[in-house]
């Protein structure tokens, strides 16, 4: 008996009737089960992505998706769909890789994704290697900590940039670079004037703190969870800068990594001597184990671990800048 396919059953074989592009915007849509966040990701409007999902799945014949509200979900040719690229995108991921390799430093790319804090410090860093391979294109993305973990997740990029190792057996990490978190007050704060500080001292004050999906604000909460301290928190915001101003306003005190600190920014700022404080944390580097890195990669990473021991010297000098802070909390 003849199969009843639909009319709209596809007669060309599938390398004539997709595109890579189309299987691109699909699986990013996959991935973030929504419209809006594949176009922002990709820098594509809404209806581009509509329409290029429309005519991959007219071309296949099936739809991919169903839309349930505001959500959407894989239908279960979408799921098959969805598998086979990631087999498909992870092959031209290594066939790229292999291509660098015949190219060596002259041609390539770095992507890298970094915890918001490492701004401070990676730009600078970055300086020497680009002018030693002028040629290599970086793109560098800076978003919170949790943020950058779901770029690992979803393989976004070849290195990430924190400062708390995930727990997850899939990645190699290295650490290059101290990061201590260091509470700060206004310059003519009471506190100032005390030295070791109990914990609980804190009870009378108020915080201003990160975003949720922040480290730096994690390991705060953390810590003060651990000693039964509660402090009120008076304000959230998602940028240091802002912090550091809210905190010379007097809106409250706060947590901040050293990195963030400059020596003029103490002129108005202060670092306190409370107990548990600073809190030490390490930069790492990690990458995907099973993700081939590009020669481009590998030698950003030999250079990024090499580099940064000069810049750990270079911190460990803040004191003499005018940055003033308990002697345990310079970088070794
Ligand atoms: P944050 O992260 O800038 O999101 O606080 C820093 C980190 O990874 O520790």
């Amino acid at each position: 008996m003849k199969p009843n396919f639909p009319d709209s059953f596809p007669t060309n074989p599938l390398w004539k009737s997709i595109t890579l592009n189309q299987l691109q915007v699909f699986k990013t849509t996959a991935q973030h089960s929504s419209f809006t966040h594949a176009a922002k990701q990709l820098y594509l409007s809404q209806p581009t992505v509509s329409s290029q999902i429309k005519h991959l799945s007219t071309a296949l014949g099936m739809p991919l998706f169903e839309q349930v509200g505001k959500q959407v979900y894989l239908t279960p040719a979408g799921q098959e769909v969805f598998d086979a690229c990631q087999i498909i995108f992870k092959r031209l991921e290594q066939l790229e890789a292999n291509l660098a390799e015949f190219r060596g430093m002259e041609q390539g790319h770095l992507r890298l994704a970094a915890a918001t804090t490492a701004k401070y410090f990676i730009p600078k860093l970055l300086n020497s290697f680009c002018q030693r391979y002028p040629n290599i294109g970086i793109s560098l993305e800076f978003t919170n900590h949790n943020e950058v973990l779901e770029r690992l997740n979803k393989n976004l990029d070849d290195l990430y940039i924190l400062s708390r190792l995930p727990e997850q057996e899939k990645i190699e990490a290295e650490s290059f670079l101290c990061n201590p978190l260091v509470l700060v007050a206004p310059k003519r704060h009471p506190l100032t004037r005390q030295c070791r500080l109990p914990l609980e001292s804190l009870e009378k004050e108020s915080l201003i703190v990160r975003e949720r999906g922040s480290q730096t604000r994690e390991s705060v909460e953390q810590l003060l969870r651990q000693q039964g301290v509660s402090v009120q928190i008076k304000l959230e915001l998602n940028s240091n800068e802002a912090i550091k101003q809210a905190v010379v306003e007097g809106l409250g005190l706060a947590v901040l990594s050293l990195h963030s600190l400059s020596a003029t920014d103490m002129n108005q700022l202060a670092i306190l001597n409370v107990e548990g404080f600073p809190i030490h944390r390490q930069w790492h580097v990690i990458f995907l184990k099973e993700k081939k890195l590009s020669l481009v990669a590998r030698t950003f990473l030999d250079y990024l671990l090499k580099e940064s021991q000069g810049y750990c010297q270079a911190f460990s000098s803040l004191a003499g800048k005018g940055i003033v802070f308990p002697r345990e909390l310079k970088a070794s």
